[in-house]
């Protein structure tokens, strides 16, 4: 095959319409080169990165540490399989994510290839500790794109005409103050679902978001989470948290959930997890883990060693106290600056976010006004994602080691788009 460079944005764009489905949404951003937290498209125009590839970048792009250990790894060997043959980089990232959990257990770490093999997995281990069949999810979740986890997710887009879904999944309401939902609802409705669907004898798991993400960045109340917990207990049901968007660093501490000081049985980490390159993992207390017969885990690719080199940096990077103190401050600075816009701009409804995961909801109830903004935002030099299950929540996921002057900028542009 004839090797060649792809030239300029245009001709980059042509040919993705020609080779690649219109099912893959895409922005038409070309990028060809990226560092920190700026890309350059293959034009030369250079943007700021307020998306990170949707919440991979937690430290931006090619961190030094993250690359040497990429390039370290590639030149000992690029792929065993573990099954096949253990090697280091997988047992030292199982190692380091026990050292980071969020409470006293003992745990072990499965490690895959996405976030949503991840949520599968999770729900695999869960169902042969309890010997139930049973998964309930929430509304406006996201669990990935794959048969179990579409039935798990709860936007039609990412289902619609690809049933038959899995069966044995179940939906409870979630907190969503700004829209009217209260925690005393959530749990209404969780009681209801009990009488109504499934007995809790029957549910091997809850998986929730501690901060939903494709959802609208919705945080999950310190009350909510707590309860839940105390349900989990009171049935012996397992919590799982989906800690893919909202985990390694992203709220500040590396688990959103230690914001709330709960310790869930199983923890799902992907996207920032491996620095850039594909990785995912369930941690999880090791008796339940420890539940699943040996040739019940496992995959071709799965915690491939030059992801795991990375997520060693990266897991690294995530621990030292210097990393929680600068993404608590941009937390502080960037809402600040939000609430400021929301001061000046009708269209916001609410700023709201944890910690430095935060998001501007528009009033209306469609997604036309955030698309326009984001991307005129783009337009003017400024990457960034809407999410929400009206499409009209802007997330802004900026590096967590931008400078002040590149968040400012990056807010004086999404103050010029709002207008
Ligand atoms: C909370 C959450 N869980 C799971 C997933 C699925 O991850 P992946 O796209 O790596 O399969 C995502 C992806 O956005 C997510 O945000």
């Amino acid at each position: 095959m004839e090797t060649r460079e792809l030239h300029d944005v245009a001709s980059v764009r042509d040919e993705r319409e020609r080779f690649v489905p219109r099912g893959v949404a895409t922005t038409d951003l070309v990028v060809a080169r990226a560092e920190g937290a700026t890309i350059w498209d293959a034009d030369g125009r250079e943007y700021l990165d307020f998306a990170g590839g949707i919440a991979c970048q937690n430290l931006g792009h090619n961190p030094e540490t993250v690359v040497r250990a990429v390039h370290e790894q590639v030149d000992r060997y690029l792929h065993q399989c573990f099954m096949v043959g253990i090697y280091e980089p997988y047992v030292e990232v199982a190692r380091r994510l026990d050292e980071l959990w969020p409470g006293p257990s003992e745990t072990k770490t499965l490690l895959v290839n996405s976030g949503a093999e991840a949520v599968e997995n999770a729900v695999k281990i869960s169902r042969a500790a309890t010997g139930r069949p049973g998964v309930i999810v929430f509304d406006r979740a996201f669990h990935g794109r794959t048969n179990l986890t579409m039935a798990m997710t709860s936007k039609l887009v990412y289902k619609q005409g690809f049933g038959p879904l899995a069966p044995e999944v179940y939906r409870a309401p979630a907190p969503y103050p700004y829209r009217g939902v209260s925690v005393e609802d959530a749990l209404a409705g969780l009681e209801l679902l009990f009488k109504q669907d499934v007995a809790p004898t029957a549910v091997a798991c809850v998986v929730l978001e501690t901060v939903q993400g494709e959802g609208g960045f919705i945080p999950m109340p310190a009350e909510f989470v707590h309860a839940l917990r105390h349900l989990c207990d009171r049935h012996e049901i397992l919590y799982v948290a989906d800690e893919v968007q909202s985990g390694c660093g992203r709220t500040g501490p590396v688990w959103a959930i230690s914001h709330f000081d709960v310790e869930p049985d199983l923890l799902v980490s992907g996207k920032t997890l491996g620095g850039g390159l594909p990785l995912a993992a369930v941690t999880g207390k090791a008796e339940l883990m420890d539940s699943v017969e040996p040739g019940g885990l496992g995959g071709t690719f799965s915690g491939n060693p030059v992801s795991c080199a990375a997520a060693g940096a990266v897991l690294d990077a995530l621990a030292a106290p210097s990393f929680r103190e600068r993404a608590d401050e941009i937390g502080r600075l960037v809402r600040g600056r939000l609430d400021e816009l929301a001061s000046r701009h009708a269209a916001i409804g609410e700023v709201r976010g944890l910690g430095s995961m935060l998001a501007i909801e528009l009033e209306a109830k469609s997604g036309d006004e955030a698309k326009r903004v984001t991307v005129a935002a783009r337009e003017q030099g400024l990457v960034l994602l809407s999410c929400g299950l009206y499409g009209n929540v802007i997330r802004l996921l900026p590096p967590l080691t931008a400078t002040d002057e590149e968040l400012e900028r990056g807010l004086d542009i999404l103050d010029a788009a709002l207008a």
